[in-house]
């Protein structure tokens, strides 16, 4: 038997609530969310390049039952010779169909039925029916086709076929994922409706007082005659309305039409990193008095500006952008987006201080603007990571010349209302840079760019003025002999955004007097979290290129998680933020990177699979540097001492410390003072070089001689139990959510054990399943998706996921010689 699906309860749910929305119109929830409703359950998947073409899938291949997002190569093993490479992690891409049948009620016969994909890596092709619907390379940008000409209605079920081509490896510096990886949609609407991404809604003028809106709405008629409707947009600060303008328009047959509607809010609440307010638009079409079309637009008013000698002003206020880039994959759960885990993400963050997130290099899930809009993220939205020239042999430069202007749009459209999008990055480290058909380029895309937004600056992550010789960058700008970036030069950017040079930015103002400035990318700092060189400057940088072999640094490919070792063409973390704090002209930085991704490891080279540069690990626990920015950015008490106390007799060991609002630290081994230190002029931490003795390390921080903090560290004995803390004890029924589930190797008073790496073998009992378990460790060759792992420095994260049933789950974690834990979550 066939699995089906039916479209049709919703959609008729969907039109009687239109109609309650006529007769009260009072709140937006009204708003029937059913236009647009989720089609990611009970598609089946075959991982397999034996088919040619869709007619040869055949009664006797093999399907597996699954539902979407979804990618395939974290469910592989990691391969040393994969041809992803290293720099994709070492997991295989490969060819994947996707296929499902559902029904659609007959009624809609008479509507418009579309079908959205959010994000398909890559070179998606797709299938109706046996109609096909075209074809998409790029991975990350959202398409959608109307299907309804090829649909049958009724009883007669409907095939959706979807090939997913991401065999030609390798195509990305990172670690892509595969498949249907963001969510999967059906749009059911009037033939006379709102357009795809059919709204602009801007904000030309902010005071105190009052905010003046601008609400573009392209209104599309597919019925063969012109329709005389009313399109009314009403604006609600959450279920209270605010204004409503109502417009009476006639619209040919087949045919777009663009609505332009003023609007003003009284007193405006503005939308800001630290109180992100927002608003909703919601757009009735009707016809006869009939409400046939209703579609909901968030957006944020504020006001802002990058200024020459200010940096960044929002709503009249300076702010800095302390940002971080971020890949798209979510650790051990792969590409596959989940809300959830991306809320945590940046719940992780926003604990650090980050109000910037950059999407490197790439348009991100929808979902994640969505979270920066309510959560306070300052974003950079970024399309490329290349243009006409390849960094990879199969990547997307082979797809520029036919794709980049439909995807650069494509991208405008759908994140052009975001609260949270502040600038528009048209690329990262794109080779063309340096040369007359990169200035070519810029200026074709910032012409785009600029002709769907200018409400936004735009800019470029580009390459240092001259090359990756930090050391001869220095040199050529003391001489003042400085060969400038092609498209920096060129006068196309509204921001000079750079990556790294640190040493290049208190230059600035005198090379570009004229253009304000972003560090679009800063730092990649390496940490393997939890382990210290006892003594933090025997690695003082990366000694080697990446690409070449790693010759230096600690066995197993560790690297020290003290603040000293980074990218031969970054620096420490401490070193960028002391510039991009000293000078307000420069405006804030993105960090590479907020979290470890997989792939792009550093040392480049097998065992290693996933990146160093995280702040935070893969699993999501920091390091220790994120206290250090904890400290600075933001309002918490901090005072974070380093590194354990597991070390030999008599060996001698640097402790480190950051805190803040306080004037001295005073350390104590075993009750006796080894000394107190303060931060003297820009520093960042400070550290005693003291010899071990096993007990415990206490810190105390003191304000005026006052005590602000305490903080202690003590020597763990042998690993005797676990102990497991979830983020959330309670998550939602609804087979998506998550509860992210730390395991801590304790010894038998409770600590901390520093150097444990057990294996942890986890059983689940009852609605729900493990869904992923990282140790964040960049070495582990061990799945992401089974139902052990081993730690890493005492630490180790198992996911799991609820099912549609309510319930309880219960979570038991055992390993060999270790008091097993066990850990009950609700669901409901
Ligand atoms: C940058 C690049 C990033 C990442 C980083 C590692 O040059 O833009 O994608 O590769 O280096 O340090």
């Amino acid at each position: 038997m066939r699995k089906t699906n039916h479209l049709s309860g919703k959609i008729v749910l969907a039109i009687a609530v239109g109609i309650i929305f006529l007769s009260s119109c009072t709140k937006k929830d009204d708003v029937f969310n059913n236009r647009k409703i989720s089609f990611n359950t009970g598609w089946s998947f075959h991982l397999n390049d034996s088919i040619i073409d869709k007619d040869t899938i055949g009664t006797s291949t093999k399907w597996r039952t699954l539902n979407l997002p979804h990618d395939w190569s974290i469910e592989g093993k990691f391969d040393e010779k994969s041809p992803a490479g290293y720099g994709g992690g070492s997991l295989n891409g490969g060819l994947g169909w996707y296929k499902k049948t559902f029904k659609v009620a007959p009624e809609d016969s008479s509507k418009v039925t579309s079908i959205t994909f959010d994000g398909v890596y890559r070179n998606s092709e797709v299938w109706v029916n046996g109609h096909y619907l075209g074809k998409r390379p790029n991975g990350y940008i959202g398409f959608q086709y109307q299907i309804s000409p090829y649909l049958n209605y009724g009883e007669k079920e409907n095939e959706i076929i979807v090939k997913v081509d991401n065999s030609k490896q390798p195509n990305s510096r990172w670690y892509s994922g595969s498949g249907i990886f963001r969510n999967v949609w059906i749009e059911t609407t009037d033939k006379l409706h709102v357009a795809q991404w059919g709204t602009y809604v801007t904000t030309p003028k902010v005071t105190a007082e009052k905010a003046f809106l601008n609400v573009e709405t392209t209104i599309q008629n597919q019925n063969k005659e012109a329709k005389k409707a009313t399109v009314t947009t009403t604006i609600f600060k959450e279920d209270t309305k605010v204004t409503s303008v109502t417009q009476n328009i006639t619209i040919d047959a087949d045919a777009n039409q663009v609505v332009k509607q003023l609007a003003e809010v009284q007193n405006p609440i503005l939308w800001s990193d630290e109180k992100p307010e927002l608003y909703t638009a919601v757009t009735e079409i009707s016809l006869d008095d009939k409400i046939i079309d209703q579609y909901k637009t968030t957006f944020g008013i504020r006001d802002f500006k990058f200024d020459l000698n200010k940096g960044f002003i929002l709503n009249g206020k300076q702010v800095k952008i302390k940002g971080v880039c971020m890949h798209h994959d979510l650790g051990p759960l792969g590409s596959a987006i989940n809300t959830r885990a991306i809320e945590r993400q940046l719940e992780i963050l926003k604990g650090m201080g980050v109000n910037g997130i950059r999407t490197s290099h790439n348009p991100p899930a929808p979902e994640l603007l969505e979270l920066c809009d309510k959560m306070g993220f300052i974003v950079m939205d970024e399309a490329f990571d290349m243009w006409k020239t390849n960094k990879t042999k199969y990547d997307y430069a082979n797809d520029w010349d036919k794709w980049h202007k439909k995807d650069l749009i494509d991208q405008l459209l759908r994140d052009r209302n975001h609260a949270s999008v502040f600038i528009w990055s048209i690329g990262n480290e794109i080779p063309d840079q340096w040369s007359e058909t990169g200035v070519q380029i810029a200026k074709e895309l910032a012409a785009i760019t600029r002709q769907y937004d200018k409400t936004r600056p735009l800019t470029a992550a580009m390459n240092p003025p001259v090359n990756m010789n930090i050391d001869q960058v220095t040199l050529q700008f003391e001489k003042k002999n400085v060969q400038f970036n092609a498209i920096a030069a060129s006068g196309v950017l509204d921001l000079i955004g750079y990556n790294y040079a640190h040493q290049t930015y208190e230059h600035h103002q005198e090379n570009f007097p004229n253009t304000p400035f972003i560090a679009t990318e800063t730092t990649s700092g390496l940490q393997t979290r939890g382990y210290y060189d006892a003594v933090s400057d025997t690695v003082k940088k990366w000694p080697v290129r990446w690409d070449l072999k790693f010759t230096g640094g600690n066995p197993g490919n560790t690297v020290s998680a003290y603040d000293q070792v980074q990218a031969p063409w970054g620096s420490t973390h401490e070193a960028t933020w002391k510039v991009i704090k000293k000078h307000d002209y420069l405006s804030g930085m993105y960090i590479w990177t907020g979290f470890d991704y997989i792939g792009e490891p550093t040392p480049y080279e097998w065992p290693s699979v996933s990146s160093y540069f995280g702040i935070v690990d893969l699993a999501g626990f920091p390091k220790d540097v994120y206290y250090m920015y904890q400290s600075e950015w933001t309002d918490k008490t901090v005072l974070h001492i380093f590194p354990h106390w597991n070390w030999k007799a008599g060996q001698t060991v640097d402790v480190w410390a950051y805190y803040n609002k306080a004037d001295e630290v005073e350390l104590f081994l075993n009750g006796k003072s080894v000394g107190i230190r303060s931060k003297k002029g820009d520093d960042l931490h400070v550290m005693w070089r003291i010899p071990y003795q096993a007990g415990t390390l206490k810190a105390i921080s003191r304000k005026n001689g006052k005590v602000v903090l305490e903080s202690e560290i003590k020597t763990a004995g042998n690993p005797s139990q676990l102990k497991l803390t979830a983020d959330r004890s309670t998550i939602k029924a609804d087979a998506n959510d998550l509860s992210f589930i730390t395991v801590d190797i304790l010894d038998d008073k409770g600590i901390l054990a520093p150097n444990a790496n057990n294996e942890i073998n986890f059983s689940l009992k009852g609605n729900g399943k493990i869904v992923g378990v990282s140790s964040g460790d960049p070495v582990s060759h061990e799945s992401y998706k089974g139902n052990k792992h081993t730690a890493l420095n005492g630490k180790c994260l198992v996911i799991v996921q609820s099912d549609t049933k309510s319930g309880r789950l219960e979570l038991t974690a055992k390993a060999n010689g270790l008091k097993q834990a066990t850990i009950v979550i609700t669901t409901e």
